[in-house]
């Protein structure tokens, strides 16, 4: 791995942001954090060498501030999610996910990188691949989540963000690759045996779980591991926690 590579974390202060944050530098990553209060950054990361960290939101620093801390960097992890508290789930920005991935997209295309920068955006199974390609899902899960994305504004925000790479990026865009990571009912816990799959494992109403730190895990290993982005990008992995049904693809011990 070289040791030189740099990625941008957004969303790093939350419960899987944390994990990747902290992964990321074991792994000798230099990491760029854009965090709305660097008093909320785990102790074990805080003051870390090889962490940047800048004190804004990514909604609202200006353009060009945004591309020079673009930069240089590797890949994009996003792990933003709205906080939840009634004034998170319904409050302003409803848009939160969808407008800093589209930004950042956006900044990435602007600065014209040699090579493709790589977008790895922390989504949720209830978000579905275009196209209709997640057959799994029945006609009661499909109004049942339409409904939700009508009620809960996180929920289509993740919709908007998935489709916004899915559909205005696309697979062959010469500036920024992606990736949308689909784990399932967040739990806590160390790294631990998980599996990747193409499409959906569980039910929306039996779901299966995912530790933040195997998300984190897996979207390290999509930064510094060639064959696992090769693999992955332009796609939509479902990540569970080992057990849950035939692996596609299982972390290394
Ligand atoms: N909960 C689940 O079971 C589950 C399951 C699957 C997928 N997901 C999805 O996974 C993602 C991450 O979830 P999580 O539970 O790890 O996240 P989380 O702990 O809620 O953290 C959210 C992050 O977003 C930041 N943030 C929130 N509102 C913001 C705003 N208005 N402006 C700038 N930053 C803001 C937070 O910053 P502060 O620290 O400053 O608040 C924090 O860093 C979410 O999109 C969620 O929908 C969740």
């Amino acid at each position: 791995m070289p040791s030189q590579q740099a990625v941008l974390v957004v969303g790093g202060t939350g419960r899987t942001g944390r994990h990747v944050l902290h992964q990321l530098l074991e792994r000798g990553v230099h990491v760029r954090a854009i965090v709305r209060s660097s008093g909320r950054l785990a102790p074990e990361v805080a003051g870390n060498p090889n962490l940047t960290v800048i004190e804004a939101s990514p909604l609202s620093l200006p353009d060009e501030h945004l591309q020079r801390h673009l930069r240089g960097c590797d890949a994009v992890i996003s792990c933003l999610g709205h906080v939840l508290s009634l004034k998170g789930i319904f409050g302003p920005p409803h848009d939160l996910v969808t407008r800093a991935t589209s930004r950042l997209c956006r900044g990435i295309e602007a600065l014209q990188p040699a090579a493709p920068v790589k977008f790895i955006l922390m989504s949720s199974v209830s978000v579905h691949r275009a196209g209709g390609l997640d057959t799994r899902r029945g006609t009661l899960e499909r109004a049942f989540l339409r409904a939700l994305c009508g009620v809960l504004p996180p929920a289509a925000d993740n919709q908007r963000a998935a489709d916004f790479l899915q559909e205005k990026i696309g697979a062959g865009h010469p500036f920024v690759q992606w990736t949308v990571v689909r784990p399932d009912s967040l739990l806590p816990g160390d790294v631990s045996e998980y599996t990747v799959h193409e499409g959906l494992v569980n039910g929306l109403f039996a779901p299966g779980s995912t530790n933040m730190a195997n998300v984190a895990h897996f979207m390290c290993e999509l930064v510094t591991a060639p064959k696992t982005w090769a693999n992955w990008k332009a796609r939509l992995p479902v990540i569970v926690n080992a057990g849950a049904s035939g692996a596609a693809t299982s972390r290394p011990a």
